[in-house]
């Protein structure tokens, strides 16, 4: 297997919804129709600063904004039953495509009767890059779906996240049945097991739903499994897949045009000032302490290009899973700011960074996500997917965006390889 082989796709770009904000001086109000605190997109995880050195008990908070693009659909307020939900295992197989090899594995899943009539449909919502929560099978889309058809609830977890792990670890000699093709191979057994058990779904037609990376799944699965799925619904599915995906950015710089056209052209000063700080040692000094990295910034690649990203990041976690007023309010508290281009973006991306926590360098980043021990992390799982199959690769090759061409292609491949090994 090549490192990138000719499979890419890329994952949602939600677009936010951006009403101009009318006064610069009054921060947008807070949209009040959507209760955002049920279901915070926001989560931290502990980690030691040193996994290799017992003695350093030092734990730092990341991961958020990662997290945040590469999370579950976000739901709504649950308005099935709590207790209908239930948990169950099936067993798969490692491989389903050498019948030599006979080992298995217990794929979880969760499933939900409480709007079922016998001969309703199955409604499955796939599991994508994320861990599955009963939640799913409570509230939204699939939850409309199947009550109003007398529909019969799954929600399946995807091959290697959250409990659903084939292997003992996390080699990439272990990761190479993480594939689309293993994972859809997964749902149409997944589909055929629960017909053939369950005499009530045996005549079931088969709905798929997902978000995002579980929506190509689901859309690939009515392609590839046309007799085992009868409709795909699916949301923000990426099926346009290439390597160098420089339109990411491109769209994260629109939508902060929208929200504040002033916005943009401060980011883009910042980025072009700070390739002129990281010149000298003077300026390298002054950014790390502006930017809040927990060490001084490297600016040897691939370290710079991480750094850039990661400020590129952070105005792309703030777009991709914008409501209505987000990015208002974002461009606001850059803009609110006394100082310098610099110190404006600079400030607003320390607000990501409170207490304790700090800037990520790329070695600690590698340090965090080279270890191969099976985590409730889905960071290292996803890397090897857009590596190996997706691509995707978030760059700033476009000069039609505010953040420079500081993390180009190469970035990426040194990722991959850094991460992964050569093949
Ligand atoms: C994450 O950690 C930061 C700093 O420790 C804290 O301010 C924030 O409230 C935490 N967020 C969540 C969701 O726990
Ligand atoms: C599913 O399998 C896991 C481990 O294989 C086990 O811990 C769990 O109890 C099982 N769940 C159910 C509902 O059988
Ligand atoms: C499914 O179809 C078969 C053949 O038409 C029929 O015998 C069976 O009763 C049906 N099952 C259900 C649950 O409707
Ligand atoms: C670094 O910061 C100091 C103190 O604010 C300032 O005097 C100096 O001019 C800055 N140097 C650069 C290169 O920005
Ligand atoms: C700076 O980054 C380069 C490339 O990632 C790395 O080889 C080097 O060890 C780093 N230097 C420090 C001081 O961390
Ligand atoms: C920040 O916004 C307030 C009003 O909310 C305004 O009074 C203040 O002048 C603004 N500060 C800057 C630096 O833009
Ligand atoms: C990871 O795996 C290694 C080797 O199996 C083990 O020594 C180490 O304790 C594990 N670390 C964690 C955090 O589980």
């Amino acid at each position: 297997m090549t490192v990138l082989s000719s499979l890419f796709l890329l994952m949602c770009i939600i677009a936010a919804e951006s009403k101009i904000f009318q006064n610069p001086q009054e921060p947008p109000p807070k949209d009040v129709s959507i209760d955002r605190d049920i279901f915070p997109v926001w989560a931290n995880i502990t980690q030691r600063v040193d996994h290799f050195n017992p003695v350093d008990k030092r734990t730092r908070t990341m991961g958020q904004i990662f997290r945040r693009r590469h999370g579950p659909p976000p739901t709504d307020v649950p308005i099935g039953r709590a207790s209908s939900p239930v948990w169950a295992n099936i067993t798969q197989m490692v491989d389903h495509f050498n019948h030599a090899d006979k080992r298995t594995w217990s794929m979880r899943y969760i499933h939900n009767d409480e709007c079922f009539k016998r001969g309703g449909p199955m409604v499955i919502t796939l599991g994508g890059e994320w861990t599955i929560s009963t939640a799913d099978l409570m509230t939204g889309a699939v939850y409309d779906i199947a009550c109003e058809n007398g529909g019969y609830m799954f929600d399946t977890e995807h091959r290697y996240y959250g409990e659903s792990q084939p292997m003992s670890d996390w080699t990439s000699e272990n990761l190479k049945y993480l594939s689309a093709d293993q994972a859809l191979a997964d749902l149409a057994y997944f589909i055929k097991y629960q017909k053939k058990n369950n005499k009530d779904l045996q005549n079931s037609s088969v709905i798929v739903m997902g978000a995002s990376y579980s929506a190509t799944l689901a859309t690939w699965a009515r392609i590839k499994y046309p007799h085992l799925v009868d409709i795909a619904y699916a949301s923000s599915g990426p099926l346009n897949s290439k390597v160098d995906l420089y339109e990411y950015y491109e769209v994260v710089g629109d939508s902060l045009a929208l929200a504040s056209s002033s916005c943009v052209e401060v980011i883009r000063s910042a980025i072009s000032e700070i390739e002129t700080l990281l010149e000298t040692e003077e300026g390298i000094a002054n950014a790390s302490t502006l930017f809040k990295t927990c060490q001084p910034i490297n600016v040897t690649e691939p370290s710079r290009s991480f750094f850039f990203n990661t400020v590129a990041d952070t105005f792309a976690g703030l777009v991709q899973y914008a409501y209505p007023g987000d990015i208002e309010r974002g461009c606001f508290l850059v803009e609110n700011t006394t100082g310098s281009n610099v110190e404006k973006v600079a400030s607003y991306i320390r607000t990501q960074y409170s207490g304790d926590s700090c800037m990520l360098s790329y070695s600690s980043f590698l340090d965090l996500y080279t270890p191969t021990n099976i985590t409730s992390e889905m960071t290292r799982q996803w890397l090897y997917q857009i590596c190996t199959e997706f691509g995707w690769f978030q760059t700033s090759t476009s000069n039609k965006q505010p953040f420079g061409n500081t993390f180009p292609l190469d970035f990426y491949i040194q990722l991959c390889k850094d991460l992964f090994g050569v093949e």
